[in-house]
């Protein structure tokens, strides 16, 4: 796998968690930390891709090189990855969306009274089905991480979204996947999978972005 073997092409990666705010000092997020989807543009750009990552907050920083388009919501994420993806080679969904935002942002801090409260949430779009469903769409990838029955749930998504390929880890053990800095990925596309077996981060992103760049040629 040459250093220069992705040369002239355009990859978009989303990353991290989404923040869906409920007033102007809460939101409801995950624990997404950002690693793969960052290690996966540094293999993209060490192999000489153009790299736009497009991310929700995270504390780490974007590899150098790399173009960054800094987002909070699903929907902003929805709204660059759509513009974005226009140009791309290669889209692939790392972010942790929320599946869901408050139906009504409220303008100020709620106040707390005695009463119970509940909030009325209303669903956000998906972002890499949408992308997946253009018509000048590029190779794209998902992730689907799960805690049960992966290769089913990774294989359904695969067909319900319309994906090239899909990336599952089981995120029901604690030292790969979700937060951890190694990862464990069996890769499905529509007529094979590959295992990519428990490593840092870095050394799974590398084979990926090598099997991607495999499969799509
Ligand atoms: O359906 P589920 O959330 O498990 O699918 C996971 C895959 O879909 C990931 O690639 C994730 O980035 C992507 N996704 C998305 N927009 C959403 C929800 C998930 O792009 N609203």
């Amino acid at each position: 796998f040459q250093e220069k073997t992705l040369g002239g092409q355009h990859w978009v990666i989303t990353a991290g968690p989404t923040r869906e705010a409920i007033d102007p000092v809460r939101y409801i997020s995950n624990h997404s930390s950002g690693k793969m989807g960052y290690a996966i543009a540094q293999a993209a750009v060490n192999a000489g891709a153009n790299v736009t990552i497009i991310s929700g907050p995270v504390s780490i920083s974007a590899p150098a090189g790399c173009k960054v388009i800094n987002v909070e919501s699903a929907e902003q994420m929805h709204q660059a990855a759509m513009k974005q993806s226009d140009n791309a080679d290669v889209f692939i969904a790392c972010a942790a969306v929320a599946d869901y935002r408050a139906a009504d942002i409220a303008p100020q801090k709620m106040k707390k009274s005695s009463q119970d409260m509940s909030i009325s949430l209303v669903r956000n779009p998906d972002i890499v089905k949408d992308v997946a469903a253009k018509a000048n769409k590029p190779f794209v990838v998902g992730f689907a991480a799960e805690t049960q029955d992966v290769e089913t749930y990774a294989l359904g998504k695969l067909t319900s979204k319309k994906l090239d390929m899909i990336c599952a880890n089981d995120v029901s053990i604690a030292t790969q996947g979700f937060n951890a800095n190694q990862n464990a990925l069996t890769v499905f596309d529509k007529d094979s999978s590959t295992e990519i077996p428990l490593a840092d981060k870095a050394m799974v992103a590398t084979q990926l972005v090598k099997l991607i760049a495999e499969k799509r040629s």
